[in-house]
């Protein structure tokens, strides 16, 4: 009850968005720039979103999925037409290119098909095809909002006052469009008023902890210190780590949860020492089709491992890498998984199952 006036509250003034619709133009912060800059950019053209998705300007799960759809809808606003037929075929291409942007994180596939079902529906003007598809995508930016606000209100029953919470990547306001899912949850214990303290890993090689997550909790007052990602073991060993909470890009049943690089280890070593492992993920990241072999793990730029962001070789320039950007953490490492529906505990599939609408 408490936390849930903290939220409404905090929501109503000036929380951070990453991701907007001004004027039918799509405007987001660019991830890559954060901490140095707060650059903004805005644009018209649904291509250029296209390529801040691939090019992780906007990046984490519901983030990619809400501007995969505001690019479509984009697409929408630009075509001047008469004939729906055409405009119907010319969206779906604009579809199939936003989908080809990223292929782990199970929430653009979803805000696409949302956005698909809609475009083939039946229309007597391509105005009235126009509008039910912008409607759709700011329907599904609204509602990523609200989603996060649940989860974090959810989820911060589950933090107590004095816990040290370790988090992965960033899962914060900056990969979703307001407040976070992992850092939804960790704010509104702090906006409750409850004493924590954060440890973030770095998170090689993109740098997410380091450069997003402290920017994003140093802003609000959250104590957080930052470790490199070979610390956690020791960290957990010497008791500095009461509570684990990471995102998803994918849950995938009967409870594997595909996320950052890196998420495997951590769960691993939680499971160790008996530190309770939790995912804080919307239902849209819950994927009821597919069997866990199907799943695409992207494997990205070499260079992102040879470098420094780009800006520093840390090796020899031609080393053979491996750059897998997700990994898949089995369900018997996960304590419980935290969604706007509630808190799916173990057995997580037939939890998780209960949750589908
Ligand atoms: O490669 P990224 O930065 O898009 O990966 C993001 C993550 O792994 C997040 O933990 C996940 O998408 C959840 S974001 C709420």
């Amino acid at each position: 009850m408490l936390i849930s006036v903290y939220l409404h509250s905090m929501l109503s003034v000036d929380m951070l968005k990453s991701i907007e619709w001004v004027g039918d133009r799509v405007r987001w912060i660019n991830t890559l720039k954060i901490p140095w800059e707060e650059e903004i950019v805005e644009t018209e053209d649904p291509e250029r979103v296209a390529i801040a998705i691939e090019r992780m300007e906007i990046r984490g799960a519901p983030a990619i999925g809400v501007a995969a759809a505001l690019g479509v809808a984009l697409a929408a606003t630009k075509s001047r037409g008469e004939d729906v037929e055409k405009l119907r075929q010319d969206l779906l291409r604009v579809v199939r290119r936003m989908e080809r942007t990223r292929p782990t994180a199970v929430n653009l596939f979803w805000a696409l098909k949302r956005v698909e079902s809609v475009i083939r529906a039946s229309y007597t003007s391509s105005s009235e095809l126009r509008d039910a598809v912008v409607r759709e995508a700011l329907r599904i930016y609204e509602e990523d909002v609200e989603i996060n606000r649940r989860i974090a209100e959810v989820g911060a029953r589950l933090i107590e006052d004095g816990d040290i919470v370790l988090t992965h990547c960033n899962a914060g306001a900056l990969a979703t469009v307001a407040i976070g899912t992992a850092l939804g949850v960790i704010r509104a214990a702090w906006w409750a008023g409850k004493k924590i303290e954060v440890i973030t890993t770095e998170t090689r090689p993109m740098l997410q902890g380091a450069r997003l997550n402290v920017w994003e909790l140093t802003k609000e007052g959250i104590p957080v210190k930052l470790i490199t990602d070979s610390m956690v073991g020791y960290i957990m060993s010497k008791r500095l780590v009461s509570k684990v909470i990471v995102g998803a890009d994918r849950i995938v049943l009967p409870g594997y949860i595909i996320n950052k690089i890196g998420t495997y280890t951590i769960a691993a070593l939680a499971d160790r020492h008996r530190i309770p492992f939790y995912v804080a993920a919307p239902t849209s990241t819950i994927d009821f089709s597919s069997r866990i072999e199907e799943v695409v793990i992207e494997e990205r730029n070499p260079d992102e491992v040879r470098t420094v962001l780009s800006k520093l070789y840390i090796t020899i320039p031609t080393v053979r890498v491996l750059n897998p950007a997700f990994d898949i953490t089995p369900p018997e490492l996960v304590s419980a998984v935290i969604t706007e529906k509630g808190v799916a505990e173990k057995p997580l599939e037939v939890s998780l199952q209960k949750l589908k609408s």
